[in-house]
């Protein structure tokens, strides 16, 4: 007989479902630098796309603003707002609690909502943080010392961007690899130590050199990188989901794998993800880093 009670919509297990993981948690990602275990992150948008990663054993899920590009069609991150983030934030949140809740949960600050002062930037976070998040991310270097220093003093965990960062696009004058000259490459080192010392705990490089990203992860003892398209010697890497899915109409940028051309189910290609950042064969330097 069939089971006419069973949803059609997707298939999240029970909310009271077991962890089969220890959740992750920024001591926990500590150590894991410490000891030299890569952290593989992935973005994730909605519950159901989040409980897969969470059960692939993905350590941190990044609510991207890159939502804006491939779930709200904008040609940029600069169009994302604050309730749209909180949105996305809750149901990312809501899926990962329904599957194990143990992947470490970022919210993205959107462009504008940390730009006028430290206090701008609390009030806004704040917001993510009752949305579920267990940590902010906040693009750029220099000017964002002192808001990362005091949303870090008020009990709120900072990733910072570095690099290419998208919601300056423009100013940058496209999606460039940053720090290929001496003088961007030392201002880059600087802004990763002030962003450390400013009591950041992680630091995505994004579109950085190999040999910059691996010397500004050995300068950075107490805030572990996230590479995208900065080489393998990160302390861990992230991709877009759609990307490393291969749900992408445009052109793959040249330090994406498309982890689905060798698995049978998206869960596989995350765990694919999973291990290959763990085991360090993914990024390969010859292939994906400038
Ligand atoms: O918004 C995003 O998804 C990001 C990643 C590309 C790091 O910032």
């Amino acid at each position: 007989m069939s089971d006419n009670t069973a949803s059609p919509y997707g298939t999240l297990p029970p909310a009271s479902a077991p962890a089969t993981r220890k959740p992750v948690s920024l001591p926990r990602l500590m150590e894991m630098h410490a000891r030299g275990e890569k952290i593989a992150m992935l973005t994730a948008y909605d519950a159901t796309f989040a409980a897969v990663a969470d059960a692939a054993g993905v350590d941190c899920i990044l609510v991207g603003d890159s939502l804006g590009m491939v779930c709200q069609g904008l040609p940029s991150t600069v169009g994302v707002s604050l309730d749209t983030m909180r949105y996305h934030v809750e149901s990312v949140t809501r899926g990962v609690r329904r599957v194990q809740g143990t992947a470490w949960i970022i919210g993205d600050m959107p462009y504008g909502t940390f730009h006028e002062s430290p206090e701008q930037a609390f009030r806004n976070a704040s917001v993510l943080m009752q949305a579920g998040a267990h940590m902010v991310k906040i693009e750029g270097g220099g000017w964002t010392t002192n808001t990362v220093r005091f949303l870090v003093e008020r009990g709120i965990p900072v990733c910072g961007h570095l690099g290419l960062t998208p919601q300056t696009v423009h100013a940058l004058g496209g999606y460039r690899v940053q720090g290929k000259t001496p003088d961007g490459a030392d201002i880059l080192k600087n802004h990763a130590l002030e962003l450390q010392q400013a009591g950041a705990s992680l630091l995505v490089l994004e579109m950085v050199p190999a040999q910059l990203s691996a010397h500004i992860t050995q300068a950075l003892p107490h805030c572990p990188t996230i590479g995208i398209g900065a080489g393998a010697d990160t302390a861990g890497q992230v991709l877009v989901m759609h990307d490393m899915l291969g749900v992408n109409l445009g052109k793959m940028p040249k330090f994406v794998h498309n982890f689905m051309a060798q698995a049978d189910s998206v869960r596989g290609a995350m765990e694919a993800f999973v291990t290959a950042v763990k085991q360090g064969t993914f990024p390969d330097n010859a292939l994906h880093a400038w």
